[in-house]
């Protein structure tokens, strides 16, 4: 949510912070812009609405310099519009200043010390950067006008990124709840929102805690703590390859992570269990699970899906008595938590502002807490007491398909060593390693069948303007993240219901040609789900079945192959995410970068 670059110190500034900004782009896409200036004293400020490929075009060949910082915008406050993106300048055009996150008092700001300044912008950015402003003009030196603004902001989530153009080699970079990495070059250094958009610079990083101001030179970087002692800290090195981040030949990325998905269940299986049947997870996480008398899985719209499935496995494998909350809601529906709680995280990106205020809580509370998360050293992971990785590669399309599927794998691993601990027989007879080899088997062969799948969707889906995905128990689950993934990105109005529920109101909405998608595969609960898309049909509903093998019929539309019941929403989301894949496509929509969203959503 909002992507920042920075460099100093390199020939090549301007390359450098539009390819970052090009890698950030999933982070948001309204509108970007640059600032860049160089040891002559030439400035130049290039802002535009739309993608990074507009911004690169406004920019042209013209444009140079040695120092500078970039943005790409996902609105908060203030309309998109070239005044409202970013860098904001102030007054007088000394100081342009990136911001991530939101500054929850900055009409009182205005109000209290702005009042003779004149705003171009509606954002909550430009009263900082005007701020800095006012209290240079008062004399203070840049980094005390910075430190001193910094000290107003109430409540506030930021990644800030400052330069004063008359210091033409500084950049002054601030961090409270939103993440930043600072990235150690040669000769040069940077600065960025996450670590793959610098990967051609650099793969030594130094990471953020909250309420640190740095300052950057080419040669130096000073971290201050919130008392303003000097900080010294350790660099960690991504091994993440630049390439991996980029789309090869397919169209869109969100084709490119379905098709990975085969190869991520593999990974996860040789990375965590081996061929024993023992697992490899940490032994103190597994007994801290153990000891737990509840386990409380925490997560936001896929990853919350996720943590429905994972609800199910744990309770099954492990015996403990699991709930799943919507991270933004849980803080007012916080539950009645028992002696010994435990907090599962799921989490991609690692930085979801909603879970990670969740999280802030429960340190609090000193509870132990675990994230699962795709992002090494993201703030979700080093702040939960264990991390667990997904290991699935960057996951670049805002529609999320490979970690839904590696979140699910790894719950599958982690309730089995935990369920083995516990000598739960069920856990122990679990051939996990066996069944994420059929899944990746099965994955292929139905992204094999993808043209079929495209047929699909340009009769069921591409005019639809409303849709419905049906299923019971761990099918329901599916049906709910299989609606999400359409409507995201082909904006088809899509639900996903609890099939046994539909009729209790919801089937008034069953018309001539709707489509509606049956989820089966569970023994207990197919021939339950069949009798209500019989209601659906009967109402004038147009059917498609996505059934496991062993409860197929002839004329059900898509057998998925068999696998364990525990887990076959492994298998059941693929055509689901297919057929979401291929109505937006044929629907000509951006697959990868749907309207109004972003990614990483950094703010509450
Ligand atoms: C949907 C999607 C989002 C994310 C959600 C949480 O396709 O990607 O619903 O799942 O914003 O993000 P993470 O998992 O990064 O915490």
């Amino acid at each position: 949510m909002c992507g920042i670059v920075g460099v100093t110190g390199n020939d090549n500034a301007v390359e450098i912070l539009l390819e970052g900004l090009q890698k950030l782009e999933y982070r948001g896409y309204d509108s970007a812009g640059i600032y860049v200036n160089d040891e002559n004293g030439s400035d130049y400020l290039v802002k535009e609405k739309g993608r990074i490929a507009d911004l690169k075009a406004a920019v042209g060949s013209e444009v140079h310099g040695t120092t500078g910082i970039g943005h790409t915008r996902w609105a908060t406050h203030g309309v998109v519009s070239v005044d409202n993106a970013h860098p904001q300048v102030s007054q007088d055009h000394r100081f342009y200043l990136v911001h991530n996150g939101v500054i929850e008092n900055f009409k009182e700001l205005k109000a209290q010390y702005l009042s003779d300044v004149t705003f171009t912008s509606q954002t909550d950015t430009e009263v900082v950067v005007q701020l800095v402003d006012y209290f240079a003009k008062q004399g203070m030196p840049t980094k005390e006008a910075f430190l001193k603004t910094l000290s107003l902001l109430k409540g506030s989530s930021y990644a800030f990124l400052l330069m004063d153009s008359n210091d033409p080699e500084t950049l002054y970079v601030a961090k409270n709840k939103s993440p930043l990495l600072i990235g150690l070059g040669d000769g040069c250094n940077v600065v960025c929102s996450d670590a793959l958009a610098m990967l051609n610079v650099t793969h030594e990083f130094l990471e953020l805690q909250d309420g640190e101001v740095v300052t950057i030179t080419p040669n130096s970087v000073e971290i201050l703590d919130r008392e303003g002692n000097g900080v010294k800290r350790e660099s960690f090195h991504v091994e993440m390859d630049a390439q991996e981040t980029d789309k090869g030949t397919y169209p869109y990325y969100m084709l490119k992570e379905i098709d990975e998905q085969p190869n991520v269940m593999r990974k996860l299986a040789q990375m965590y269990l081996q061929e024993s049947g023992k697992t490899n997870v940490e032994p103190e996480l597994v007994a801290a699970i153990k000891e737990a008398d509840r386990i409380h899985i925490v997560g936001a719209g896929t990853s919350y899906h996720a943590g429905l499935v994972g609800r199910k496995l744990f309770e099954k494998l492990t015996h403990t008595p699991t709930e799943v909350h919507v991270a933004s809601e849980f803080a007012y529906e916080k539950p009645l938590l028992g002696e010994k709680p435990f907090f599962i995280f799921l989490s991609q990106s690692g930085e979801t502002a909603d879970s990670r205020e969740v999280l802030v809580n429960v340190n609090a509370e000193n509870y132990k807490s675990l994230t699962i998360t795709n992002v090494q050293n993201s703030t979700l992971s080093r702040e939960a007491t264990f991390t667990m990785l997904l290991n699935a590669g960057p996951e670049i399309s805002v529609a999320s398909t490979k970690a839904y599927t590696a979140q699910i794998a790894v719950e599958a691993i982690l309730a089995k060593a935990v369920g083995m601990a516990k000598e739960q027989v069920i856990a122990e007879e679990f051939d996990l390693r066996q069944q994420l080899g059929l899944v990746a088997t099965g994955m292929q062969a139905i992204i094999d069948e993808k043209e079929e799948i495209e047929d699909l969707a340009k009769e069921y889906f591409v005019d639809a303007s409303r849709a419905f995905y049906i299923g019971r128990g761990i099918d329901h689950t599916v049906s709910l993240e299989a609606a999400l993934k359409l409507k995201e990105i082909s904006y088809v109005q899509a639900e996903g219901f609890a099939a046994g529920e539909l009729k209790h109101g919801t089937i008034a909405l069953i018309e001539e040609g709707t489509p509606v998608v049956g989820i089966i595969t569970q023994d207990n609960t197919a021939s339950l789900t069949r009798s209500n898309l019989q209601e659906t049909l009967s109402r004038g509903a147009k059917i498609i079945t996505i059934v496991r093998q062993a409860l197929a019929k002839d004329d059900d539309t898509i057998v998925i192959p068999d696998v364990d019941e525990m887990i076959t929403p492994l298998l059941s989301v693929i055509p689901a995410q297919l057929l979401a894949y291929y109505t937006s496509l044929n629907k000509g929509l951006d697959v990868d970068r749907p309207r109004n969203l972003a990614k990483s959503v950094t703010v509450e």
